[in-house]
């Protein structure tokens, strides 16, 4: 299922992010009430493109992981913390022709951002009402559970734990009063950047499958 957002989240998300380098739109994907919701960063140029979250490189090697508790991507909720891909811009010189070049490789998204999308995140994940959030890397485990969090200490075991709502009045974040049940991973680039965590990897969604197993 694709998701549809509110027209009034989405425009308050527009205005919140003028001016930022910021394009496409890929909407989270995948069933209501799920058991996982899996949430990256923000959507690279190829979801940019095909409109589907997690479906380049980086969604490959998650597909894998899946895969590896048994779970296919149609049982699983996909989404990301913010839904546009940010991007910058470099003038570089090519190499073979000697011209200037522009390019626009992606980016991680900033805080401001990440706020800006906030509401529109809340929103979703009321709406699907996952069981288990799988935050990926810093950026949605910190969205979740506050700058302090780090993916290299929480990653592979499960947590119960508040989480960041936007606040409506200002830019900032308040604790939810109900606890959510968490189990972070690290992203899944990682696995094409730094294949020394493959093996750690691999453990901790090990780790998730047992504990799915034995908490139904
Ligand atoms: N990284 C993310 O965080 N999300 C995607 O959809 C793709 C890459």
């Amino acid at each position: 299922m694709r998701i549809s957002y509110p027209t009034d989240l989405l425009a308050a998300v527009k205005k919140a992010t003028v001016g930022c380098r910021l394009t496409g739109f890929t909407p989270g994907q995948g069933p209501r009430h799920p058991k996982l919701m899996l949430i990256g960063e923000a959507p690279g140029r190829h979801e940019a493109k095909v409109n589907v979250p997690f479906s380049g490189a980086a969604g490959r090697e998650l597909m894998k992981l899946v895969g590896l508790i048994g779970y296919s991507r149609q049982d699983v909720y996909i989404t990301s913390v913010v839904r546009q891909r940010p991007y910058s811009v470099k003038v570089v010189k090519d190499r073979r022709t000697g011209q200037l070049v522009k390019k626009t490789p992606n980016r991680t998204p900033t805080k401001a951002e990440v706020r800006a999308f906030a509401p529109l995140f809340d929103w979703e994940l009321q709406y699907v009402a996952p069981q288990i959030l799988v935050p990926l890397g810093n950026t949605a485990l910190q969205r979740l559970l506050g700058n302090q969090a780090r993916i290299g200490q929480l990653h592979g075991q499960p947590i119960e734990a508040p989480i960041q709502k936007a606040t409506s009045a200002d830019t900032g974040y308040r604790w939810t009063k109900r606890k959510y049940r968490l189990f972070p991973m690290y992203h899944p680039a990682a696995l094409l950047y730094a294949r020394r965590l493959e093996p750690v990897i691999r453990d901790d969604w090990q780790r998730l499958g047992k504990y799915l197993r034995e908490n139904k």
